[in-house]
């Protein structure tokens, strides 16, 4: 197979696009097309200062690089969520998750002489993510969504502190894909409603973009082994036999039967959304939100927000 571009030997072969690429020619092609999804949806200027959330991994690393290399003003932010248990893969090799995807995201930082905003969970809250999943009700013990209620809430407190204009994250093609697939078997309509790759600002909450949603998982994957990123190669420990692997798997059979399959899935329902034509858009409105009176970020909940709620309750069990 040959590059399209120059007809070396091609790299990377994405049959879904119907294009093969060499290295050169991928590492190009890759920041092009973030450029245009960041201009098609209208996520933001080279005048606006970028928070990009960064956890280590492939597609938050490369994100960063690719928003740098593109001219964008992006500073990194990295959550400390300390979860010191290692993934079955690393397994006996003594080296906590967080750790090591500190470690990788303050390298890269260094690196690329970027700014990293490095804030600890457990330093700042008294707890630890899995220390807060241990007392509370959220998951039964499995630290997941508590992780997930902290990240969000950690995100838009400091995008909204330091004075970001947006926030971004590294969710790519097969993340939105298997997050629209599961609140599609529920109809989960108000969250249907939210998913997309802008999240306008709305009060009190940071204005959210993907500018990666549009490229599959083995998309990235290449991106960062080609680029020479040093990234995490595991997944979170807690992840195994999760409910989004599931789906991811369930759409990857999918893709391997119908290649593209993925992406027309997810475009589609970005099209039908747009045009209105979902009932969703017709008879569901967002919920009102009100400022939690601890930490004055919006909340739908009554009184307190759930993350001040989850952290007070923790911290009353352990006094
Ligand atoms: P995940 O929820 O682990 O699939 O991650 C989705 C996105 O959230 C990543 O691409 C990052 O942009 C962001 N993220 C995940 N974990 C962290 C972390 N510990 N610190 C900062 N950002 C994170
Ligand atoms: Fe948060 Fe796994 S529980 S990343
Ligand atoms: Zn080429
Ligand atoms: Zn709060």
């Amino acid at each position: 197979m040959k590059c399209r571009k120059c007809q070396n030997k091609a790299s990377v072969h994405m049959r879904q696009h119907k294009l093969a690429l060499c290295k050169e020619h991928y590492l190009e092609w890759i920041p092009e097309q973030t450029e245009k999804f960041i201009k098609k949806y209208q996520m933001f200027t080279r005048e606006e200062k970028i928070l990009v959330a960064v956890s280590g991994g492939k597609d938050s690393l490369s994100l960063w690089e690719i928003l740098v290399r593109l001219g964008y003003k992006a500073d990194g932010l990295y959550l400390g969520l300390g979860i010191d248990t290692s993934t079955s893969l690393s397994a006996g090799s003594g080296i906590a998750y967080s750790q090591e995807s500190q470690r990788l995201s303050e390298k890269f930082a260094n690196e690329h002489n970027l700014k990293l905003h490095v804030v600890d969970i457990e330093k700042e809250y008294g707890q630890s993510i899995p220390m807060l999943a241990q007392s509370s009700h959220r998951g039964y013990g499995k630290p997941c969504a508590v992780c997930g209620l902290a990240k969000r809430h950690e995100m838009n407190r400091v995008a909204r502190d330091l004075g970001y204009d947006v926030l971004a994250t590294g969710h790519n093609l097969d993340d939105e894909a298997a997050v629209l697939f599961g609140n599609t078997l529920s109809w989960a309509s108000e969250y249907l409603l939210r998913q997309g790759p802008v999240l306008p600002e709305t009060n009190g909450l940071a204005r959210k973009v993907k500018p990666l949603c549009r490229f599959y998982e083995r998309e990235m994957t290449a991106y960062a082994m080609l680029s020479g990123i040093e990234y995490i190669y595991e997944e979170c420990p807690f992840a195994e036999g999760s409910q989004s692997i599931f789906y991811k798997e369930t759409l990857n059979q999918l893709e391997t039967a119908r290649p593209g399959a993925k992406l027309i899935f997810y475009l589609r329902f970005l099209e039908a959304r747009k045009s209105g034509e979902l009932f969703i858009e017709k008879n569901v409105k967002l919920g009102l939100l009100h400022a939690c009176p601890k930490c004055g970020q919006p909340t739908s909940t009554p009184d307190f927000c759930s993350f001040c709620r989850m952290v007070e309750k923790a911290n009353v069990k352990t006094e």
